[in-house]
């Protein structure tokens, strides 16, 4: 284990959804696997009045639903016997000063800090300047460490992530900041970063000369759910495009970095995210899933889009002139994420009875974890040759199987180990929402397209690539294998 002191981890936000089914969960994995070592404490902040041992029970649950390893009461009871709750009011003086009696009883001569800002994105900083003003958090501090994860959305808009960025960075170091985005804690997300760099086959093919296009779904099955407040001033766009979309773009575009170290990555991934365009004007769909408007504390008349899908490209000398396709929704047929690298054809067909389909590599992230290296061989048959795609397949579950851990243990041991190459630099951010302004500005108040419950969204979006002689990939290999326009077409895109 690396060097790992004893901590409290403090959750403002200590009973909503993410304490339940993510971080008590991911702490609880954490330490059954001994990754983390008692001491360390827990410190719950929230409005529900509770007690200490309540706060301790109100997980059992949701460890016993949502955590990779069984529930051992035994485990379990051994680390809640260091849990805490207080119930307060984020705003009142007196909330912390019991979070200081109660740091004073449970911390010894080790008083790392790592704070968690669970709670709405109003009282970010509210909760951290009333920590640095009653000296809990202190600006600097590396030894005992204090650091802050600060939950997504960070900001609402360019203006607010930029005046929420200047108020924090009076109050702390930015290397205390850990900006949380946790796409980027799994397993296949890291997992494609050793497949770039730790190969040498694929980087000489990694630009525009050899990809045709890049594709990136992330397609969910569920709603809006009771989250209908906060999702009417996000939208598709600001809860999944403008975070986790773009930072799986910018780990798939990135040049290699110098080292594997935070600031390496981060200084790549921002370049990535500064070139980042439009494809063109049309280049955006939104949806919206029929039902939307009777949701929970969602308005009636609401023009929030719960799909989007957008063509990008990336104004740098490796992609230029490459379209990057991207789409996530809510409602959709399936729940995946995946990213596809399409290869170009090649230059003239030879096999011309046939319609050849293109090489693709196929970035399964979740559910499924895996690559598919996609390409053509020929059928068994007499007579006249007949091509037909197949494919080499790499099964993360096959080949480790089922128990890996999930993106907020990961991410949280991370936190605690002071790594924040797993999370998103403010510059990266800031780049981030100066690309979502750009797409929001092409569709201020128009009404999306309203698409069915279980399908892929609006036909447009299906359009939108259509229009460029493409298709969305399903992972059907051989009804993608139809080339939407023939031999012809792929004279065409090889300019021929
Ligand atoms: C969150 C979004 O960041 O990611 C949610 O706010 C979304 O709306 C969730 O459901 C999806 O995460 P995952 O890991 O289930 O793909």
């Amino acid at each position: 284990m690396a060097d790992l002191k004893p901590f409290t981890f403090i959750i403002f936000g200590g009973t909503g959804d993410l304490a339940v089914r993510k971080l008590i969960p991911a702490l609880y994995n954490l330490y059954i696997e001994g990754n983390i070592e008692i001491p360390f404490s827990v410190i719950g902040i929230s409005r529900k009045p509770m007690t200490h041992q309540q706060y301790a029970d109100f997980f059992v649950e949701g460890v016993k639903k949502f955590s990779r390893n069984k529930y051992e009461e035994e485990v379990y009871k051994k680390m809640a016997a260091s849990f805490y709750y207080i119930s307060g009011d984020l705003q009142q003086d007196n909330t912390y000063h019991n979070l200081i009696d109660i740091l004073n009883k449970v911390e010894g001569e080790e008083k790392n800090r790592l704070f968690y800002l669970a709670t709405t994105p109003e009282f970010f900083p509210v909760v951290v300047e009333n920590l640095t003003k009653h000296g809990i958090l202190l600006k600097g501090a590396v030894k005992p460490w204090h650091r802050i994860i600060i939950e997504k959305p960070f900001g609402s808009d360019l203006e607010s992530a930029r005046l929420l960025n200047q108020r924090l960075e009076r109050l702390v170091d930015d290397f205390q900041m850990y900006r949380i985005d946790h796409y980027l804690g799994k397993e296949a997300v890291q997992n494609f970063l050793v497949l770039r760099f730790a190969n040498g086959i694929f980087e000489p093919l990694w630009n525009n000369k050899h990809v045709d296009h890049i594709q990136i779904t992330v397609s969910e099955t569920v709603g809006v759910g009771n989250r209908g407040r906060y999702y009417e001033h996000a939208g598709a766009a600001k809860d999944m495009l403008q975070n986790h979309i773009l930072q799986l773009l910018s780990l798939i575009a990135m040049e290699p970095p110098v080292d594997f170290d935070a600031a390496s990555i981060a200084a790549e991934k921002v370049k990535v995210i500064r070139a980042l365009r439009l494809f063109s004007e049309n280049a955006i769909v939104r949806g919206q899933y029929q039902g939307y408007t009777a949701e929970k504390e969602v308005d009636p008349a609401s023009t929030v889009e719960t799909f989007i899908a957008a063509k990008l490209e990336i104004h740098n000398w490796r992609w230029a002139g490459i379209p990057v396709y991207v789409r996530t929704g809510k409602y959709l047929k399936e729940k995946k994420t995946e990213i596809v690298i399409q290869f170009k054809n090649t230059p003239y067909n030879l096999y011309k009875n046939n319609n050849i389909g293109p090489n693709r590599l196929v970035i399964a992230i979740d559910p499924k974890t895996g690559f598919d290296l996609q390409f053509n061989v020929k059928e068994p048959v007499r007579g006249d040759v007949k091509i037909r795609g197949v494919k080499m397949n790499f099964c993360h579950e096959c080949e480790f199987g089922d128990n890996t851990p999930e993106a907020y243990e990961r991410l949280l041991l991370d936190a605690i180990l002071g790594d924040a190459t797993l999370f998103t630099s403010w510059k990266e951010v800031e780049y981030s929402w100066m690309l979502a302004e750009s797409i929001f500005a092409q569709y201020e108040g128009q009404m999306p397209h309203i698409y069915e419950k279980g399908s892929w969204g609006p036909e447009e979006a299906d359009e939108l690539l259509k229009q460029d002689e493409r298709n969305w990939y399903y992972g059907d290999l051989r009804r993608n294998n139809a080339n939407p326009c023939g031999n012809g077409c792929i004279q065409k895109q090889a300019g021929i």
